[in-house]
């Protein structure tokens, strides 16, 4: 981002960038979280699951490479060390069930993440809300898919 790209952010760059890292970190447990769960998932109609799970785990890594794309261009840098993901995250990891197959628990266990990230884009987006309109894009952009990820879970949740 240029000279006047960063001008017309009517925020404090750094407090931004900070809050673009801790939704990064964000992402990398939950795509984390997701692809661990789709490849170790068993019993009941675990294909199903296991295709779902794939699915999110693909858009949070691209929430995350997003992320990093626009930490970049405001002239700062993505964390760079895996040790300081969970550190740097809003929330805590969400621990995978001991039972593969409780399949039940891994629909809360997404239901909970997904509305910790809609949470965490709202206020983004609030925050951003024509002050950085390119930042603003971005977030409404992932919250929306966020929204519909919840959406998918939780109608598994009221079968
Ligand atoms: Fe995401
Ligand atoms: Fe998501």
């Amino acid at each position: 981002m240029g000279k006047q790209a960063r001008a017309i952010v009517d925020l404090s760059l750094k407090d931004l960038v900070k809050d673009l890292n801790k939704a990064y970190c964000d992402e990398w447990l939950a795509f984390y979280l997701y692809w661990y769960m789709a490849q170790t998932v068993s019993g009941r109609a675990y294909e199903d699951i296991k295709e779902m799970l794939e699915k999110l785990a693909k858009d949070e890594l691209e929430h995350a490479g997003e992320l990093a794309d626009l930490i970049t261009k405001l002239g700062d840098v993505p964390v760079a060390n895996p040790i300081d993901l969970e550190k740097g995250a809003n929330a805590a990891y969400l621990t995978p069930p001991k039972n593969t197959a409780d399949v039940n628990r891994i629909i809360r266990i997404v239901a909970e993440s997904e509305a910790g990230a809609i949470e965490v884009y709202n206020k983004l987006a609030k925050k951003t809300f024509g002050k950085d309109n390119v930042t603003y894009q971005l977030v409404t952009h992932i919250l929306s898919e966020e929204v519909g990820h919840e959406e998918v879970f939780e109608n598994l949740l009221e079968r």
